[in-house]
């Protein structure tokens, strides 16, 4: 890959446009409005918070990330997206129960005005949910065409310069790719045929790469993670990221095991659960559905501590991870975690995580960063699979062959040296041998 040279500006308006409009996308929308207007900080976002040291330490040179890199303003984006209810912002936004009326009643009008468009519904990917705002048409092709007709008209309508899109929808029942997704001509013969193999976040993936849309995947849907639609990002040109936000537990597992693993302090078991009563907790509940968030949770641990190099430590190691539906709770998460770990000698020690998160409070953020950076990313002239944003997600995606960096401090330190790369500035190694000498 090229070192990009002058990366265009982020002139004109950002179409951001949302697959499931629930409790994280309204969650980040609400919070982008009230920014905008000075009423609230965009607290956990990277893009607005964010600085990056530049050069050696004792030239004080810290910028803002968005001082180093060209991104969009946050009043030059439009929120669009679709949704298989018909609610507005606002309504879904009471809905998810998360923000309180004095932040919504706020910006009430904006959300009001902006209101899903039609979704792809096959049901046998969500069970739990039953769809009533859904597009009718011949074929999961026909599907990917009615989408790109939104896609266009949506640009043109709110003047837009380009779009981006992150998959806030449901998570969908755990499926593994197959032949139909291993080619962009197997593929386009299963969207004509409406082979049942193809889901509706691959739908929508497929619709947003082919009018050339960055597309980010912030469930554990296999949306964009299979050859097919890897192939047509990068013959496109259009950059893809996932999957699974980075929230919760998830986040303390890949802040605390590298501690662990640094220290070379060994672990027998991590059972982790949680109680959750959002929508998300209820589809969830769904097995199959529940399958799909298992594996992408499940993996972070046995990554992080390279369990087969250091069998000693890790071999032995039980991990479990539970999500209980407990409506009374709603969007507050409460997750447990038990963690026996053991040091000289391997004397045996306990230690327990009880965080009392808000999901989606947790996941706004990071919806306005990878919206952010995957525009950058297509300015720069990046395609294909982004690892960089690997920092946001609990699955990160990478070149085939390639393990998956889970750990957050190692992700950060490669985002940012993205960052400076791009923009021309130096990689910091850390080495630090230069003030010694
Ligand atoms: N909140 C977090 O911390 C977090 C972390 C990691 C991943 N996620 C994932 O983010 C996604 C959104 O979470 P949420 O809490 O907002 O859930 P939510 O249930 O509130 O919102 C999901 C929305 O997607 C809609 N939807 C479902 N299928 C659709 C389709 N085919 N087309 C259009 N819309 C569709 C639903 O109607 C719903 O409004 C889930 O997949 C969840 O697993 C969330």
């Amino acid at each position: 890959m090229k070192r990009p040279v002058n990366i265009p500006s982020a002139e004109g308006k950002l179409a951001v446009l949302i697959p499931g409009m629930g409790a994280v996308a309204t969650t980040m929308i609400v919070g982008v409005l009230l920014a905008r207007r000075g009423k609230g900080h965009p607290i956990g976002s990277l893009t607005q918070m964010g600085t990056v040291r530049l050069g050696r330490r004792t030239d004080e040179r810290v910028v803002k990330i968005s001082e180093l890199v060209p991104l969009a303003d946050l009043s030059q984006i439009e929120f669009g997206g679709w949704d298989i209810f018909p609610d507005d912002a606002y309504e879904s936004a009471k809905h998810a129960g998360v923000l309180r009326d004095e932040h919504l009643d706020l910006v009430k009008e904006e959300l009001r005005a902006i209101k899903p468009m039609r979704g792809v519904f096959y049901p046998e990917f969500v069970k739990r949910l039953n769809g009533t705002y859904t597009k009718a048409a011949a074929s999961k092709a026909e599907m990917v065409e009615l989408l790109r007709q939104d896609i266009r008209e949506f640009i043109a309508k709110r003047g837009c310069s380009r779009a981006v899109a992150v998959w806030c929808g449901s998570t969908e029942v755990f499926t593994v790719p197959s032949e139909v997704h291993a080619t962009v001509s197997a593929f386009e013969a299963g969207l004509k045929a409406s082979d049942p193999r193809i889901t509706n976040s691959q739908i929508y993936a497929w619709a947003l790469l082919k009018e050339r849309v960055p597309f980010v995947n912030g469930s554990p849907n296999v949306a964009v993670d299979f050859a097919a639609a890897q192939e047509l990002a990068r013959e496109l040109r259009v950059p893809i990221a996932g999957k699974d936000f980075k929230t919760g537990q998830t986040l303390m597992k890949t802040i605390v095991a590298p501690g662990f693993k640094s220290r070379m302090l060994g672990l027998r078991g991590w059972y982790s659960t949680n109680i959750l009563g959002n929508r998300d907790g209820e589809v969830l509940d769904d097995p199959d559905n529940f399958k799909a968030k298992e594996v992408s949770k499940l993996g972070v641990l046995e990554s992080i501590l390279e369990t087969e190099r250091y069998k000693i430590l890790y071999g032995d190691l039980v991990h479990k991870v539970r999500i209980d539906y407990y409506p009374p709770r709603g969007d507050d998460k409460e997750g447990w975690d038990n963690i026996d770990l053991f040091g000289w000698l391997g004397y045996p020690m306990q230690m327990k995580i009880n965080f009392l998160c808000k999901d989606s409070i947790l996941a706004a953020p990071l919806v306005l960063d990878l919206a952010l950076f995957s525009d950058l990313a297509q300015r720069a002239g990046f395609r294909g699979t982004q690892e960089w944003l690997s920092f946001y997600f609990k699955s990160p995606m990478t070149a085939p062959g390639l393990y998956p960096e889970h750990d957050l401090f190692i992700q950060l330190m490669k985002l940012k040296n993205t960052l400076r790369w791009m923009s021309g500035e130096e990689v910091l190694t850390h080495l630090g041998h230069e003030y010694y000498d």
